[in-house]
């Protein structure tokens, strides 16, 4: 829909007369979202424009007391959502009038910008000419810019001041689109006799963007022949993402299971915002700058005991990546070459760079990449789930195995690297914390390094911070990513213990990582990653964490034995189960049925071949985790 938001400086500055002569000039409908106080917006522009009832949309809100929306609705005892405001449909253009500036609050952590994202709308400022406009106008122009909006002009109203109106544009880089004086008398004809001197703002085109993607773009795990059209997010906020036609999708995925503590959060937009303009990056083989150190603090502070070390990267890959040569090149710099082995686990996935794919070449996502590849041992792996009787055995058998391994190869193995816990991409296979633990304490007294790639667990996915706590043994290396910026940038940790690290200390080069990329220690990533993990004490996420999972838990074992279903599983934030009875493995028919049926009824989730997950951001409600499950029992229905 096509039409402006406008907002103002301060109140009281001729919003309302300003919002009526746009709708004048553009014979656009007028809608006023919040109305405070016993003065009624609609009734002061319907005067002044005649337009019929139908075209002044009324308030979604209204209060009683002339206060700031949130101090209007606590007089009430009311707490407002912007969620009960959406646009009105309407043939004509929309001029929307907000309450107050930019940053008045409407409820807790929502405020008018907000609002304004929320619309989508551009935005025109009304501010008053006079002394201070500057101030009060270019504050306004930033705090706008800072939320992403869209600001079409600034419209000036009393004296006109070309020297103002000089800096605003300039400085403001907004184009000032009106200056109107205060009317005496005001009535519809003065005012309409202004409408000739608004220069309105063309309304924005919108270039054909799915006509570019599909001549320019080329997505990740996709085979473009045969794909429908990428749906096109417009924004996000919470668990949800919001398409560009205005559908709300609430994310089971965490968008590739990056996002803990919802889209958008704005506490972390405001750090990295805060640290674009601070520092954006620095080559940091020869600089260190607050953020990392901050970061690399924290972290071993986070971290179980030992781990302290912090390498940064770009993403899972090249965490695994530094991890693989740490270990290798550790034990060449002890003097013993011959322990350059990896072992990993069947079925792991540890990314898609050459040296990932070397230790996941069994998950079955690389054919026809193994000449690439160079030789790991797979591991036998005895994933489990809801009433697996042969758990035990299982385990007993895959022990005796690494032990039978670990006889014949101790001497020559760098490491062994594990997803703990849960091994995501091959369907959420997950183990008993116990095995991981018995493999740690196998892998230690053989000598061999032991590395956890928690690039998918970590940050509270399986319930604690780090999913090595639950298993009660801290790795020698530990891969962090995702969940690490909190979903705001690519950047990654490989952490190692302080041992390690002396490791490749010595007099000559040669005895260094000689390894880094461009982007090492980003600030902007950093920065997102201290907001997210500030988050993760000030929102109680574990405690969240631990709320979902009951639902999980709940869920999934009131579907055990259901015909069609198998495996139900969950640890922490994650919850899966197999569909049976069609076909398996990545491309499986039943899982594009599925998640199309999800997206049709407002969620986005993406099973791995038959197996449905479920990896929300850490801030879905629990009812919402419940609709989610209700959405499954629906569709297996409609599936038959
Ligand atoms: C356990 C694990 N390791 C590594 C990776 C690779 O991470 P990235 O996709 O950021 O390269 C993934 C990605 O899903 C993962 O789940």
């Amino acid at each position: 829909m096509n039409g402006y938001f406008v907002t103002g400086t301060d109140t009281g500055i001729g919003k309302t007369v300003f919002s009526a002569l746009l709708c004048m000039a553009l014979n656009a409908d007028y809608f006023k979202p919040i109305q405070t106080g016993s003065d009624s917006d609609c009734d002061t522009v319907a005067a002044l424009t005649g337009l019929p009832a139908g075209r002044i949309h009324r308030p979604a809100i209204s209060l009683r007391q002339p206060l700031s929306p949130s101090q209007a609705a606590e007089c009430e005892g009311r707490v407002l959502s912007l969620s009960a405001i959406r646009l009105p449909s309407s043939c004509h253009p929309l001029v929307v009038e907000g309450a107050g500036g930019a940053l008045v609050p409407i409820a807790p952590a929502q405020d008018m910008a907000g609002l304004m994202v929320r619309l989508g709308l551009p935005v025109i400022v009304v501010a008053r000419s006079g002394l201070g406009t500057l101030n009060h106008t270019l504050l306004t122009l930033e705090a706008l810019r800072l939320r992403g909006l869209d600001v079409a002009g600034v419209a000036l109203v009393g004296e006109p001041n070309a020297a103002n109106r000089r800096d605003i544009e300039r400085l403001g880089e907004t184009p000032v689109i009106a200056e109107l004086p205060l009317l005496s008398p005001l009535t519809p004809d003065t005012l309409r006799a202004m409408a000739p001197g608004v220069a309105i703002p063309p309304f924005p085109e919108k270039p054909d963007l799915d006509a570019w993607d599909a001549d320019h773009v080329w997505r990740p795990f996709t085979q473009a022949k045969t794909a429908s059209a990428p749906i096109r997010a417009q924004r996000g906020q919470g668990a949800r993402i919001i398409t560009e036609d205005g559908r709300e999708l609430i994310d089971l995925v965490s968008s590739w299971w990056v996002n803990p503590h919802g889209h958008a959060h704005p506490a972390i937009a405001r750090a990295v915002a805060r640290q674009a303009h601070v520092l954006e990056q620095v080559i940091f083989s020869d600089f260190s700058h607050e953020p990392a150190s901050r970061l690399a603090h924290e972290l071993s502070l986070a971290l179980p005991g030992g781990l302290n070390r912090v390498f940064y990267s770009d993403n899972g890959s090249t965490a695994v990546e530094v991890a693989l040569k740490m270990a290798y090149q550790y034990w060449r710099n002890q003097g013993r070459p011959e322990r350059a082995r990896f072992a990993a686990f069947q079925g792991a996935y540890h990314g898609d760079t050459v040296g990932a794919m070397s230790v996941g070449m069994s998950s079955g996502y690389y054919h026809g990449f193994e000449p690439l590849t160079f030789k790991v041992d797979f591991l036998p792996y005895p994933a489990t789930w809801l009433g697996d009787l042969d758990v035990e055995e299982k385990e007993a058998q895959a022990l005796a195995l690494l032990g039978n391994y670990f006889s014949v190869h101790a001497d020559a193995v760098a490491g062994v690297i594990m997803e703990p816990m849960v091994q995501g991409a091959s369907g959420m296979r997950m183990v008993r914390p116990g095995f991981v633990k018995a493999v740690a304490d196998l892998v230690r007294r053989t000598g061999g390094l032991v590395i956890f790639d928690e690039v998918m667990t970590g940050f509270g996915r399986t319930g604690t911070m780090f999913a090595c706590e639950q298993v009660g043994a801290t790795p020698d290396i530990i891969c962090l990513a995702k969940g690490l910026t909190a979903g705001f940038l690519p950047m990654a940790a490989t952490v190692a213990t302080e041992a390690i690290y002396q490791g490749f200390l010595g007099d000559s080069f040669d005895r260094a990582l000689v390894h880094g990329h461009s982007f090492t220690a980003n600030p902007l990533g950093c920065a997102a990653a201290l907001a997210g993990l500030r988050l993760f004490r000030e929102e109680s996420t574990l405690a969240r964490i631990a709320g979902l999972e009951a639902v999980h838990a709940k869920r999934l074992t009131a579907l055990n034995g259901r015909p069609g279903l198998a495996k139900p599983r969950w640890r922490g934030s994650i919850g899966a189960v197999e569909l049976t009875g069609g076909d398996s493995g990545y491309g499986a028919e039943i899982g594009k049925k599925l998640k199309r049926h999800f997206i049709d009824r407002g969620f986005f989730a993406r099973p791995l071949g038959e197996v449905f997950y479920i990896l929300p951001p850490f801030c879905l409600t629990p009812d919402e985790l419940h609709a989610a499950y209700d959405t499954l029992e629906e569709v297996l229905v409609v599936l038959g």
